[in-house]
């Protein structure tokens, strides 16, 4: 068979109203919907080629080869996209984060998302975005949210083979010109607790996590509407609250899912200090130590530096709403 070949650029995104836990497993179908930015300046590019004369899949991330369960998760996404294309070649796979990889700057939402547009573009698929934004989920959760710019709603669903669960369109990326967020970060360690194996523990564990169910539709809501008005403030406490009670039914999951680092609670300490004397700022963390600050275009600098400034903080990178996922022409190899 003839070397068939695609490359794909997917952002990352960040959720506002998070994605934690799961009401089916083998199918990555959520507990609850969520809704997300995608962000500009932190993404994956990924070229893959099928056919050749390979033996067994060869998958390169950042220059080193994937082994163990990283590798297993790749290969299996591989398989569905052969199964579906209905075509037997081993693939080669080159991908590039231009961010430190799972320290919780969301690698696996750009990842799986441009693995999936550049395989099934490779596979001579075609998908919809709708599509795409389903065999994307079916890598990586959050990765359904990063087929699209701007703010995105991934859409849990009620089917049980998953046909409805996936990503929607809130607002493109020029719908909101003054929103910022700022990431910082505090460590570019790969965490300890992956979010797949947190949340499953969760689930089954956290007394809260029952509450956490309950108050998702007010703040999907919430946040829905301060994003069609633009309003910092709403989305900003919508965002935070909702942030700090899934890491609360994380922290009380047996065994305890902890992923903040003193530096964690510094940047936590100083964003909510700021805000006290005036700052327009709210935080946002997901499954790791590092801290997302949200704020306007105009003050996006100063607070960088401020949070840059910080004792713990190693880096703070401004970003916008970003666009979703799309094909590029400069393959990696
Ligand atoms: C805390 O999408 O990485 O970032 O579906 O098991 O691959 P899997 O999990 P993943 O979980 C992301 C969790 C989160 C919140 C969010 O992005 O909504």
């Amino acid at each position: 068979m003839t070397a068939l070949k695609a490359t794909a650029i997917a952002n990352s995104n960040i959720a506002l109203v998070k994605y934690w836990g799961k009401r089916d497993e083998r199918l990555l179908l959520p507990a609850n919907s969520s809704i997300s930015v995608t962000l500009d300046d932190l993404y994956t590019t990924t070229t893959v080629e099928f056919g050749g004369k390979r033996r067994a899949d060869r998958i390169q991330l950042d220059g080193r080869e994937l082994l163990g369960e990283e590798r297993t998760r790749v290969v299996r996404h591989l398989d569905l996209v052969r199964k579906l294309a209905g075509i037997k070649g081993k693939a080669r796979v080159e991908s590039k984060n231009n961010f430190p990889t799972a320290a919780g700057l969301a690698s696996s939402a750009s990842g799986f998302c441009a693995l999936s547009l550049a395989a099934s573009a490779a596979a001579g698929m075609g998908l919809d975005a709708r599509n795409l934004s389903i065999l994307s989920r079916l890598g990586s959760g959050s990765a359904s949210r990063s087929v699209y710019g701007g703010f995105v709603e991934w859409v849990k669903g009620h089917q049980r083979d998953g046909s409805d669960s996936c990503a929607v369109q809130l607002a493109d990326e020029t719908h909101w010109k003054d929103f910022r967020l700022v990431t910082t970060i505090v460590t570019s360690t790969k965490k300890k607790i992956s979010s797949r194996a947190g949340m499953r523990e969760t689930v089954k564990t956290s007394p809260l996590y029952k509450t956490w169910l309950e108050t998702i539709d007010p703040d999907l809501k919430a946040i829905r509407k301060g994003i069609r008005q633009r309003n910092l403030t709403q989305v900003g406490e919508i965002a935070e609250v909702n942030c700090l009670k899934m890491h609360a039914t994380m922290m009380t999951t047996t065994p305890r899912v902890l992923y903040w680092q003193p530096a964690t609670m510094e940047v936590i300490r100083s964003v909510v200090d700021w805000r006290a004397s005036g700052e327009r700022c709210w935080f946002t963390i997901d499954g790791g130590p590092n801290v997302k600050v949200l704020c306007r275009a105009k003050d996006a600098r100063r607070l960088a530096r401020k949070l840059e400034g910080l004792k713990g903080v190693k880096k703070a990178i401004v970003c916008k709403p970003g666009q979703g996922a799309r094909l590029s022409f400069k393959h990696l190899f």
